[in-house]
């Protein structure tokens, strides 16, 4: 049985010094027209599968003849060393206590939050206080980007506690703390390096530093998400921490103990907030390289009263097409989060995957496919839109071809939260504020293929004017 093709590259180094690490996605995109939409390559002597066709990636993923053997995590030092051995949702295997948390997790996200509605009522509230902030700082030059990561963190702060927070909080501190070293942490270089030679974390250096700085901040973020402060009786810590009594009233133990709890909660950082904040960051760009954009929004967010909810959605087919728009144009995790087959070598159509083979979903590759999309680099919600105004439905082409947030049992578990919390944050600002360039600054291309590296792209520095509506 053969291999997948792909790049041969130097003995022992395979492709280490072709791929470019930061910017993984437009390597792939130049090796999927040589090589196809499964190719292989190794690097010192690991061996990596990338997949850029969205059915393939159903049927390894999310079938019953595959899906066992290539959904678990590949091993890495983030995993190990500072999620307690993956002691969590996103970098542990696909195992039963992995699906269990997950299958509740789900749950939560995309009935209870949305039934129970304090949640998204108080996202709300966020909104209009910034919109009172805004009014001080029409016609004034505005970093919305800093403005809206600021927000994203109290939303999550909101979403873990059951409470709005404050900037000036303890779990405002202990969450954005985390933001900057694990960021860092999880840069290729860093992270595959440690990865390989896991005692330089002990060893004086930078590596030693960047590790120190992390356990630092996880500590605070234990002390305050678990320690002592009083906790409410709602937000994701409390739902968690009910399931474990659930668990000891009925089996007279739990396996989900405080460390579990923390891996969900350190999870949520580079998986919730960091993708999301850079969303969000597209999103302003976008906006304001696309005023026709902005007015078509305004022209159906006028419709609504004043107390916008979640439930508007369904009835501004519009915005709910270009926040699919901006998640397909954008492609936040341009190679997914990484799979691997760590149970044993595989067979997929007539090839040979060896054991610990690790998987790159090449998202931004299919997202930006002229097979998949017309028109792929231009920003058109209308793609996603039916003739009679409403937005296609699920069977459409284009929606089948959407795989922003992954697919099968190790899909996101943020991704219809994710949407309501952006529909929130545009309808509100818009019902208000025209989001003008700023003359003074030049302002960055809306180009996906230019927007700042990192395993979760982001706009390029830019500051715009708000203008009101
Ligand atoms: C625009 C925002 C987001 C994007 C584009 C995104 C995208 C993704 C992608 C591509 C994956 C990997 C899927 C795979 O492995 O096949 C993932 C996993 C995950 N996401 Fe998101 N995500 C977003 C927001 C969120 C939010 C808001 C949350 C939580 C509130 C979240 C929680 C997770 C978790 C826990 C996983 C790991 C699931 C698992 O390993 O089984 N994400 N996301």
């Amino acid at each position: 049985m053969t291999s997948p093709p792909g790049p041969r590259g130097l003995p022992v180094f395979g492709q280490a010094f072709n791929l470019d690490k930061d910017h993984m996605h437009l390597t792939f995109m130049e090796w999927q027209k040589r090589y196809g939409d499964l190719f292989m390559f190794k690097i010192m002597g690991q061996d990596f599968l990338v997949v850029s066709h969205p059915d393939i990636l159903r049927k390894l993923f999310d079938t019953c003849e595959h899906a066992k053997a290539f959904n678990d995590r590949a091993r890495g030092f983030m995993s190990k060393y500072v999620i307690h051995n993956s002691k969590d949702i996103l970098f542990r295997n696909m195992d039963e206590k992995q699906q269990y948390l997950k299958t509740k997790a789900l749950d939560y996200f995309e009935n209870q939050l949305v039934e129970e509605k304090w949640f998204y009522s108080a996202v709300a509230e966020e909104m209009r206080s910034l919109v009172s902030e805004m009014e001080c700082l029409v016609d004034k030059e505005v970093d919305i980007v800093r403005i809206m990561d600021t927000m994203v963190i109290k939303i999550m702060g909101l979403l873990l506690t059951g409470n709005r927070i404050t900037v000036s909080s303890r779990e405002f501190e202990s969450l954005s703390g985390f933001i900057k070293p694990a960021n860092e942490m999880a840069k290729v270089k860093n992270h595959s390096t440690l990865t390989k030679l896991p005692m330089l974390r002990k060893i004086p250096g930078n590596l030693k530093n960047l590790y120190d700085t992390l356990e630092a901040r996880k500590k605070d973020l234990r002390d305050c998400f678990l320690g002592t402060t009083e906790q409410g009786k709602r937000g994701l810590v409390f739902m968690l921490r009910s399931l474990r009594v659930t668990m000891e009233m009925e089996d007279g133990e739990s396996w989900i103990d405080n460390d579990f709890i923390m891996g969900v909660v350190m999870d949520l950082i580079p998986a919730a907030i960091v993708p999301l904040q850079n969303t969000i960051s597209v999103l302003f760009l976008v906006l304001v390289h696309n005023p026709e954009v902005q007015n078509k929004i305004r022209e159906q967010v006028t419709l609504l009263k004043a107390d916008v909810t979640i439930d508007d959605i369904r009835k501004l087919p519009y915005i709910e097409a270009c926040i699919l728009e901006l998640k397909r144009f954008h492609t936040p995790l341009p190679v997914s989060a990484r799979h691997c087959n760590r149970s044993g070598n595989a067979v997929f159509e007539k090839y040979s995957i060896p054991k610990n083979t690790e998987i790159f979903s090449n998202l931004f590759g299919i997202h930006h496919d002229e097979r998949f999309f017309d028109d792929p680099w231009s920003f058109r919600p209308e793609r996603f839109m039916a003739e009679d105004g409403s937005r296609v439905g699920p069977e459409h082409p284009v929606m089948k071809n959407m795989v922003v947030t992954g697919v099968g049992p190790r899909r996101c578990l943020g991704s219809t939260f994710s949407e309501k919390v952006i529909f929130l944050v545009v309808t509100i600002l818009l019902k208000y504020f025209r989001i003008c360039p700023n003359i003074q600054q030049e302002l960055p291309p809306c180009d996906p293929k230019k927007f700042t590296s990192g395993v979760v792209t982001k706009a390029p520095d830019f500051n715009c004017v708000f203008q009101l509506a």
